[in-house]
């Protein structure tokens, strides 16, 4: 397995991209989050060490580790899709401008269920809890219990199903189509991705705080969904000009292998400390834009992402080594990939910490 594949099939962002995610969408949700009293933008940390490292001119990290309150940038996208999805039924019944009690109670017909590798389901759960709804999360077995205290301390009901991102996925959809309830996926198949693009939608709104263009955008990969915000929000602002570099975890680098083949693949995987990477098939949304408009799809081993985690707290930045992933990903470049993604001394690279030390 090839450690980077430079993507043959990167192509100009187009209107059909658009549709999906670009600015117009961001505008949208920031505004949905500067009237949420939780929200602050994420702070935007430099890295001069860290930079000099890697030879480049500066590194900023948006570190992520407080954001809502909640952990994770994660905050971002389902509390957004449960806010729309609850809006959109109320508005159905109601009218226009529906008032707070008729959301409490569209929100109270029916359970909202999803899985999670753990941040999700936080974020999902604060959304439907502010409406009074009801959550319930499907973690496979190999999700830390902290995940599962904490989603039961916001008042989700936890299920554990399953011993894979996937198997607990399937889980979830099975109850939801059983009982009716209403699936809040942060991925997205064939028939299955109106939700799934608002999550990713709240997820632009870390990008849309950002002020310097950057040259270079390193980020890690799970399904693929901040890493699909992050290319349909930069193409958009920014055009066609920084590069946008997708980091995985060696054991799980599903949009890699789909990226060398041409088509959505999965792979089998291994064992991998970056739970929250740990993902063997993308999200059809995420490959649609990943697809042609990242320019590299990188892996990184376990023992990097650790390394570059404790780089980042030799600099006072602290997150997990999942949060350490996209910095990890510059910083174990092969000089040959380097040289092509054009990364130099003139370089300012953005990373995104996803969330904070565990
Ligand atoms: C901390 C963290 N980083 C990165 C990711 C990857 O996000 P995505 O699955 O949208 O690619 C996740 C997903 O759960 C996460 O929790």
């Amino acid at each position: 397995m090839e450690k980077s594949w430079l993507n043959t099939a990167r192509d100009v962002y187009t209107a059909k991209e658009r549709e999906l995610i670009g600015v117009g969408h961001t505008a949208h949700a920031r505004s949905f989050f500067r009237r949420h009293p939780a929200y602050s933008p994420s702070p935007l940390r430099p890295l001069p060490v860290l930079a000099g490292t890697a030879g480049v001119a500066s590194i900023q990290l948006k570190d992520e580790s407080r954001r809502m309150g909640l952990g994770s940038f994660k905050a971002l996208g389902g509390m957004y899709a449960v806010a729309r999805l609850v809006r959109a039924e109320a508005e159905e019944r109601h009218g226009p401008r529906p008032t707070e009690e008729q959301l409490r109670a569209v929100a109270a017909r029916t359970p909202f269920v999803c899985a999670s590798a753990g941040n999700h389901g936080v974020s999902m759960t604060a959304g439907v809890r502010e409406f009074g709804g009801t959550p319930i999360v499907f973690l496979s077995e190999d999700v830390p219990e902290r995940f599962a205290h904490r989603l039961r301390s916001l008042g989700a009901e936890v299920r554990r199903s399953g011993s894979d991102y996937e198997q607990s996925m399937a889980a979830a959809l099975e109850a939801a189509e059983r009982h009716g309830w209403r699936l809040i996926s942060d991925s997205s198949w064939d028939g299955y991705t109106a939700v799934p693009l608002d999550v990713i939608r709240g997820y632009t709104v870390l990008f849309d705080e950002v002020d310097d263009t950057p040259t270079h955008v390193f980020v890690q990969a799970g399904v693929g969904g901040l890493a699909a915000a992050a290319a349909g929000y930069v193409r958009d602002r920014w055009g066609e000009r920084p590069r946008i570099v997708v980091v995985e975890p060696q054991a799980a680098p599903c949009l890699l292998v789909s990226a060398r083949e041409g088509r959505m693949a999965r792979v089998e995987g291994g064992r991998t400390v970056l739970g929250r990477l740990d993902c063997r098939e993308p999200s059809l949304l995420a490959w649609r834009l990943l697809s042609r408009l990242a320019d590299a799809f990188v892996t990184v081993t376990d023992e990097e992402a650790e390394t570059a985690a404790r780089l980042l707290a030799a600099e006072n930045v602290r997150v997990s080594a999942c949060g350490a992933a996209g910095a990890a990903g510059l910083l174990s470049l092969q000089p040959a990939t380097r040289t092509a993604l054009g990364l130099g001394p003139d370089s300012r690279v953005l990373a995104v910490g996803t969330e904070g030390a565990l």
